[in-house]
Formats: structure tokens, sequence, C-alpha cells
């Protein structure tokens, strides 16, 4: 492989990669978009369902909204940059250059509502909005832009020096080269190969978290791990079944066929994220299974597509969906401001692996693509300008064919299982002090590994390895339970307190 020089680098071909790729290309730059996937779902925006929110009349109370699902922890400033930008980058971008469809009824566009938003919202295309962005975002880069798009090719490491970011070392088909860039831009997504059931693709392994921090970029809020309250699984794998499908009347019920989302929160299947989950979950602890009722409403005819799903996993949706919670989203990651800039010199976060700050502990639901849509603008901007210098590049070792086979599935089996136990939707002190001791010998035997050895499949190992300790170490240091956050010990410490003391 040839080394390159390129004004821009984008790490990351999702929602925000594309977004700071169009920017930094339409603002005049040398852009190259690097992307380890082969096929447009291979990124999470692809899985992306209930669709995308704009601010409408009240931007106040959207941002309201963000604020509360947040249990008051969002950073007020960030939140007014992603509403004030909203509608604005989806009409300029998604809807006038791109040319996508939303669905409409009579009225113009068929705003959707899901949990914790005070109206209906959300744009969308029937329950698979991810795609119908996803596809033709990647086409009209590749069609319409000078953008040279590098596919199936990974970022193993961050050029740098002393504070200041150079570029990534690229790989492909085991060959790798540095490429020298003015600005580089990450965004890799989230962390779902942490855990054994996720909504994400496998491939979401934390690279551009791992990399920024290795080279030293701050990080934050890395506890904040969201599980979403309703995903499916079966033998042939977990699918999402979108909060759209409860924002139009979807009733949990438990394995007596009770409904119980009133006894959790005012507002039953439409409260905050993390308490719906929390509830699913002790439900099904409690009584065997919960199901998502969508007898209440013409399911097939309003969302088809996820029918079809339920059909082809052998699920007989009529009778209720069978529903558990899954990881689903990352709020923390590398912390960066308004314009997706990290604390090294010339290096940008957007989407799932930046922590902008809107999200603070909880995310409110369809704010994600929306998130990567405005600070992946706001990054492709600003990352334009400047100049390309070339350092000495880290030497990476020759790659050893004889990494044993099972190596890397074993590792990342024992990495789940402790993420799952000990790191999951509900953690003790005691259980993320041990799961600590896990991941930090685990991420040793890897260390060993790299120092020796280099693939592809083992960068991503190391990088999960130390994506997942940033998570544990950031859960066991916060003693408070907020969002998705929650200490089932400090819960219990708290509930003693306020046992009144006996009268003498
Ligand atoms: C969903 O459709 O339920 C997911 C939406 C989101 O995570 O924002």
């Amino acid at each position: 492989m040839q080394e390159t020089k390129t004004g821009v680098l984008v790490v990351g071909a999702g929602i925000a990669g594309l977004a700071a790729a169009f920017a930094a290309d339409r603002a005049g730059a040398d852009v190259t978009l690097a992307t380890k996937a082969e096929r447009p779902e291979e990124a999470s925006t692809w899985w992306a369902q209930g669709g995308i929110a704009v601010t409408r009349d009240d931007p106040e109370q959207f941002a309201a909204d963000i604020r509360d699902a947040s249990a008051g922890t969002a950073d007020p400033d960030a939140v007014e940059v992603l509403v004030e930008n909203a509608t604005d980058a989806v009409r300029d971008v998604l809807i006038d250059a791109v040319g996508i469809e939303f669905d409409t009824n009579g009225d113009g566009y068929d705003f959707g509502r899901e949990a914790a938003h005070d109206e209906p919202r959300i744009l969308h295309v029937d329950a698979q909005t991810g795609k119908h962005i996803h596809v033709p975002f990647l086409n009209y880069v590749a069609d319409e832009t000078d953008i040279t798009i590098r596919e199936d090719t990974a970022a193993l490491e961050l050029v740098r020096h002393e504070g200041k970011v150079y570029g990534a070392i690229l790989e492909r088909d085991g060959d790798w080269a540095p490429t020298f860039a003015g600005a580089t831009i990450l965004a890799t997504g989230g962390v779902g190969a942490l855990y054994p059931r996720s909504t994400n693709p496998d491939d979401a392994t934390g690279d551009g978290i791992a990399m920024a921090a290795l080279a030293g970029a701050d990080v934050a809020d890395m506890e904040f791990v969201q599980f979403h309250p309703t995903a499916c699984h079966t033998d042939e794998g977990t699918f999402l079944v979108s909060e759209a499908v409860r924002g139009e009347g979807g009733v949990l019920r438990n394995g007596d066929g009770e409904r119980f989302m009133p006894e959790y929160h005012p507002d039953a299947e439409l409260g905050p994220r993390d308490v719906v989950a929390r509830a699913v979950r002790s439900e099904r602890d409690a009584s065997g299974e919960v199901r998502l009722d969508v007898s209440g409403f013409d399911f097939a005819e309003q969302f088809p597509g996820l029918a079809a799903k339920c059909e082809g996993h052998g699920v007989d949706w009529e009778s209720g969906i069978p529903v558990a919670p899954a990881q689903h989203f990352l709020c923390g990651g590398v912390a960066v401001d308004d314009r997706g800039r990290s604390s090294l010199d010339r290096l940008y976060a957007v989407g799932e692996c930046s922590r902008t700050g809107v999200h603070g502990a909880n995310r409110l639901a369809s704010t994600s693509l929306l998130e990567g849509l405005v600070w992946g603008l706001r990054a492709g901007e600003d990352a334009v300008g400047h100049p390309v210098e070339r350092i000495e590049p880290p030497e990476l070792l020759e790659r050893d064919p004889d990494l044993p086979a099972n190596f890397a599935r074993e590792k990342f089996r024992r990495l789940r299982r402790v993420m799952d136990q000990q790191v999951g939707i509900e953690r003790t002190s005691e259980g993320l002090r041990r799961a600590q001791g896990v991941l930090r010998r685990l991420k040793g035997e890897v260390d060993a590994y790299v120092r020796t050895r280099t693939s592809r499949s083992l960068y991503e190992l190391r990088s999960a390895s130390v994506v997942a300790l940033l998570i544990a170490r950031a859960a066991a240091e916060n003693d408070e339970s907020v969002g998705c956050h929650y200490l089932a010990d400090a819960d219990a410490a708290a509930a003693d307190e306020q046992v009144p003391a006996e009268s003498p």
C-alpha cells in the first residue's frame, strides 16, 4: 500500500462521516473517506429505524425534551447547537441535496412520535429510516462529489506527535501505510461488539474512541451505555423493534399478560428509555417474558418492514412480539466541542464515537442520526484549510501468519460475558471492581500480541478491550445512579437511608 496525503481524512462512513466528508468537500478540501465496511449495512446508520427528529414550532420544547430525557445532565449549550441547526441540516443536505423522500400524509410530512418527545417531530421512512438515508447519501457522495472513498480500509493507529494528529495508518488486505492529513475526523460509530446482544452491527468495536484515547485525547461520559428496551432476540439474531411502535400505541405486557409500564412511569411505554429498559428486564425476570402487544392498531399497515422482519425471524407478531433490552448506543466518547474538535490538535470526532454533551446520561430517541448530521457538517467545515505535514509514522510490526485462529473469538467471548454480567443495564460496585480486574488482564494479553503482530482483527480486539476498560472504569468512578448508569447497590443504600429511624 502506498503512503498518501489528503486535506481531510474522514474515518467511518455512517451519517456522521458522510456529513463531515460532504461539508469538507463543499468547502473545497481534498477529502479521503476511509471505511472498514464493504457493504452499507456494516454501518449503524443503516440499522436505524425510528427516524431523525427535527425542530418544529417550538425549539425550546425540543431542547427541554432532550434535557429531561437525560435526567438534566445534557449540556444545554450543546443541546442548543443541535436544536438550532436541526431543521436546516436535514432540509439542505438530506432533502434538497441528497433527495431523501421522508414519509408524508395528506397534511405534509408524517411526523412520528417516540418516547419522551412532547410532540410528533420525527421524520421517517416506514420504520427503516436508516437505510433510506444511508444508501442515497453514500451514492451521492460517491457520484456527485470529488471525495476519494476507500472501502474495506481500516484505520489502525493515529499518526501523532506532541498533542497533534497528522493522519492515520490505514490497512487493507493485511497491507498498511500512513495517510497524512491536514485534519483527521473520526466517525467510527459505537461499541455494540462489546455486548452479546446489541442492535449495532458486529463491526462496532469502538475503534475511533480507542485510537483517540491511546493518542491521549480526552474521553468523557463513557459509563453511559444505552440499552434499548425492545429488541427481539431469536435464533436468527437480534433485531430492534422501534420505539415508534410504542409511539403508535404498542403496549408492553408481562408473562401474566398484564400491562406494567404505568406502575413504573407516568408516561408508561413512552417514559425515558432507561426507565423502560430496566422495567422490561425486571418484568422478564419476574414473569418469564415481556411481549409488545401491537393489537391496538394496524401493525402490518403502519410498519410493513418490521412485520416482514418478524415473519422472517419466525415471530408471530399477532400474539405480541417477545422483547428484551439490548445494547443500543454509547452516549459518551471522545470529548469534543461544538465543532467536533477533540483535545488533540487537528483531531475531530463526530457521531456515536464522540461525546458532544447533547445526550448527557441518556439519549432521547431519534437524536443520534441528527447529532451525527449536525456535528458532521460542522466538523467537516471546520477541518478545512490546515496544511498537510509529514512526520515519521509509527512502525507497525510485520504480519504474523501464526496468530491463533480462535484467539480473537475467545477473547471477545470473555469480554462480552463480563460486560454483560457486570457492566450492563444494572451494575454494582463490587461487580465493576471485578470487571476491571478481568478486563485489565484481557487487555494485557491482547497488548502482548499487538507488540508482536499486526492484523485488523487483532486491532479491533485491542479497540474493544481499551473501550471496555474505559467504560468499566468510568462506571466504577461514578457512584451516582443516573440515566443509563444504574447502580443497584447505590439504589438499595439510598432506599435504606430513607427508612425512618425507629422512635426511641
Ligand atoms: C428506535 O427506532 O427505537 C431507535 C431510535 C433511536 O435509537 O433513536
